[in-house]
């Protein structure tokens, strides 16, 4: 048996290797166009990440997504795909399957019910397509020639014309994550960015982690700020340093050695209230003052440190500053992250440079396409990367 076109069951238009959330928006859009379409994943079930999302319930867009809410090495790269199917576009398709969903907060979108919904969505799609999904199917290599992509896997040999890699980042590869699509592009000769987990809790040694430890459990809400990016959403102290919405969202713009600084009360100027207080009622206790600003757990663990006790009447403005900073401009710089176990994201990924904005298509080797999260375009957190993956998914699937 040979590699011949037309005649072989093996033989697809189409082949993606991912059937996450750009590989199967991928598919049904190329299914509609007529294209015959495989989708390859050596996972046992399709959309694993989608079904663990969003705690559940998948937070599958964000109303506000706009390039600015995205990382890459080009920040202009994502423009063109968001525009050519944006929220509203998704939006519209989960209305017409019906699926309830609501918004959260800040524009973030999720079911009301399960994540399960956008996945049997997504099936169905790829059903009506006409797309063949194969799951549990490892791929071991590819190769090309005669503008034709051989695909090796451990069920057989298939053979496309335009080959789509939708086979996401490095985070949780317990479910199926892997570096499969770096691989890939390397082996094509595409450059991949550095690699980094993003979205992802930050870990402290020593004092700090000790503190963290002592408030395991309590949040509140803060600003927290690295360099010149700002994020003001829920932290969370964790067993293992600081955890929470704000952040997982400074993650991203993190890097080794850089110091972070919070701001535990973004809506008080402490200083000037503890100032007042010392005149207003100055018998009181320094804790009980600061826990009207604080969770008291974390009032009384920050005057311990900074071994400011007493009566307010007592404290000098010096005092009263360093507790204020303590408060007000928390710095620590972290010793690491939780890693790829937990991030949410891979930050980094194909060079843009290397592929077509408005196809995805890389600009080098003929019909290889790269889709959602293996590219270097990452987003903030709140339903963002979700849609890049339908984004860039809908994109290829009007060229491949
Ligand atoms: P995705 O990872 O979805 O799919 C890749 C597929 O390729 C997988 O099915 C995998 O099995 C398969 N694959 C990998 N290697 C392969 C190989 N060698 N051979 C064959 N198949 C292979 N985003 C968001 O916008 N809102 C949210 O609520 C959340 N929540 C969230 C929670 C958690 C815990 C995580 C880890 C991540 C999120 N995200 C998120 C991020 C979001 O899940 C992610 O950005 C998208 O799933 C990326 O979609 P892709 O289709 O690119 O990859």
């Amino acid at each position: 048996m040979g590699w011949y076109r037309g005649r072989m069951m093996n033989d697809y238009d189409v082949v993606i290797i991912g059937a996450g959330a750009a590989g199967l928006m991928c598919a049904a859009q190329a299914g509609y166009r007529g294209r015959s379409v495989l989708v390859l994943d050596h996972a046992k079930k399709i959309g694993e990440k989608i079904r663990i999302s969003g705690g559940g319930r998948c937070n599958f867009t964000n109303m506000f997504a706009r390039p600015e809410t995205f990382l890459s090495g080009n920040e202009h790269f994502c423009k063109s795909a968001l525009k050519q199917y944006t929220q509203d576009d998704f939006i519209e398709l989960v209305k017409r399957h019906g699926i309830p969903f609501h918004e959260k907060k800040l524009g973030q979108l999720f079911c009301d019910i399960s994540a399960q919904n956008i996945i049997d969505m997504l099936i169905k799609e790829c059903s009506d397509a006409g797309a063949e999904l194969r799951m549990n199917t490892p791929v071991m290599k590819i190769s090309y020639r005669d503008n034709q992509y051989f695909i090796h896997t451990n069920d057989g040999d298939v053979q496309c014309e335009s080959l789509v890699i939708a086979s996401g980042g490095l985070s949780i590869p317990k479910i199926g994550a892997s570096g499969f699509g770096y691989d890939i592009a390397r082996q094509f000769g595409l450059e991949v960015t550095h690699l980094t987990p993003g979205l992802v809790p930050l870990t402290f040694t020593d004092d700090v982690l000790d503190l963290c430890k002592g408030l395991s459990g309590v949040s509140v809400e803060a600003s927290v700020t690295c360099g010149k990016t700002n994020f003001a959403e829920g932290l969370l102290f964790t067993h293992k340093g600081l955890s929470g919405p704000s952040i997982l969202q400074i993650s991203s713009y993190w890097r080794e050695g850089d110091s972070i600084t919070v701001n535990l009360a973004p809506d008080t100027d402490v200083f000037s209230t503890l100032v007042d207080s010392r005149t207003k009622t100055p018998k009181t206790d320094i804790q009980k003052i600061v826990s009207l600003i604080l969770p008291s757990r974390l009032a009384a663990a920050i005057c311990d440190r900074e071994a400011i006790n007493g009566r307010v009447a007592d404290l000098s403005n010096a005092k009263l500053k360093t507790l204020a900073d303590a408060i007000n401009h928390w710095t620590v710089t972290p010793s690491g992250t939780q890693g790829y176990k937990i991030a949410e994201v891979t930050l980094g990924g194909v060079n843009t440079n290397a592929l077509s904005s408005k196809t995805m298509e890389s600009k080098t080797q003929k019909g290889l396409f790269f889709i959602g999260e293996v590219v270097d375009v990452t987003g903030h957190l709140g339903g963002f990367n979700f849609q890049w993956a339908w984004s860039s998914g809908y994109v290829a699937g009007q060229h491949v």
